[in-house]
């Protein structure tokens, strides 16, 4: 990719990242990455806004070169993640001049994780602004979207917003502005679900800040740039806010057809109830699909078989991993299957602290094959789902 005109001198120079599989060995990426790195150009001073992945370097280079820069005095770090981070060091070797602009914590993580020299590291206070001659750079503070060193960059004259990951979608394209809105849709919820998910009180208060700016342009560090910033916005609003839909999401994992039985048995009574049912076979699911179903859903069915007297090792991850992500469930329950012994509604449950706030459903484990008088069962918690759901304000 090249140097790309974003606005009148400011440019994107990053890199894409076609054929990345996953990110930071969890999140599954079926559609690449870039690595979104900026440069804004005053009439007296320049900055470059963020890097790229160590590995991308060369990509980076080139794309300098291609601008008329010859001086980076400001080199802007809004999030020290690597992908962002990672090339700051060969930078300095190229531009001594440049003097590093972070947040307070994004100082003590790019000591920690690059070793940066304490006097090339500026820490830029909340609200605080910087010239660089007929541009005007605000620094805002963000943290917790989702580290705490997160922060944006707002260029007041171009009403640009530079939000690093907030509102970035993990999508290799050589579009550099969004234009097929249903593409980046659903790449940008992945975003939220996989990062930002865990911290959406945080990301619901930032959003409000970024709502009150003027802007013409949302720049974020993953994915497109957005000129029409309204519409990701409006979702970040839904995806954010404490509401949920209709909607009920049965992961499970199966090893001989019993609790694939109990898992299909309920989507269908469920579905045949109004409730809309997402259903993942957790032993082929890309868990970013689980992930964004997560977003809306009220309630969440786990369902496992036994291994050796605990729950499948499948869904164990699958259950920690819900944990990480903390998704704004009212409702969640455990079913499975055994052989002789395991407690796997204990186990599992146990893994799930950060649903403390949801409420607990009866636990159905059926011994071997679902039995006549099981599927009476079902049909209880079925009615109860039914109920729980009828009763809630849920989101249209
Ligand atoms: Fe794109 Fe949190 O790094």
């Amino acid at each position: 990719m090249t140097a790309r005109n974003l606005k009148p001198d400011i440019f994107a120079i990053g890199a894409i990242d076609w054929h990345r599989t996953t990110f930071d060995a969890l999140v599954p990426l079926p559609h690449g990455t870039s690595y979104n790195s900026y440069l804004v150009m005053g009439s007296e001073k320049t900055a470059l806004i963020d890097t790229v992945e160590p590995d991308k370097w060369d990509e980076l280079l080139q794309n300098i070169k291609e601008t008329p820069v010859k001086t980076i005095d400001y080199l802007i770090s809004l999030h020290s993640e690597q992908d962002h981070s990672g090339c700051i060091p060969k930078i300095l070797e190229l531009h001594p001049e440049a003097q590093i602009l972070t947040s307070p914590k994004g100082k003590e993580q790019l000591q920690l994780l690059l070793h940066l020299p304490d006097d090339k590291l500026r820490v830029m206070a909340d609200g605080e602004t910087l010239s660089l001659g007929n541009k005007t750079l605000t620094f805002m503070h963000a943290p917790w979207v989702h580290w705490p060193d997160n922060m944006f960059c707002h260029v007041a004259e171009d009403k640009v917003l530079f939000t690093n990951d907030f509102l970035g979608a993990h999508l290799a394209t050589d579009k550099l502005i969004v234009t097929d809105k249903d593409e980046v849709y659903s790449e940008a919820k992945r975003y939220f679900a996989e990062i930002m998910m865990p911290y959406r009180a945080q990301a619901a208060r930032h959003l409000e800040r970024v709502k009150t700016l003027d802007l013409d342009l949302i720049a974020p560090s993953h994915g497109p740039v957005f000129t029409k910033p309204f519409w990701i916005l409006n979702a970040y609003q839904e995806w954010t806010a404490d509401q949920t839909k209709n909607e009920l999401v049965i992961a499970y994992v199966s090893m001989h057809e019993s609790t694939r039985l109990m898992a299909n048995y309920f989507a269908t009574k469920l579905t045949a109830a109004g409730i809309t049912v997402h259903t993942y076979d957790l032993a082929k699911v890309d868990v970013g699909e689980l992930a964004i179903a997560l977003v809306d859903a009220t309630t969440l069915l786990i369902g496992a078989s036994a291994v050796v007297q605990t729950a499948h090792p499948v869904a164990v991850y699958a259950t920690a991993l819900i944990n990480v992500l903390r998704p704004k469930l009212s409702h969640y329950g455990i079913f499975g299957s055994f052989g002789w012994a395991a407690k796997i509604p204990e186990q599992l449950t146990g893994l799930l602290p950060s649903l403390a706030k949801a409420e607990q459903l009866p636990p159905l484990m059926v011994k071997g094959l679902p039995k006549e008088e099981d599927y009476g069962e079902m049909d209880g918690l079925v009615e109860i789902i039914v109920k729980k759901h009828g009763e809630k304000r849920l989101m249209v």
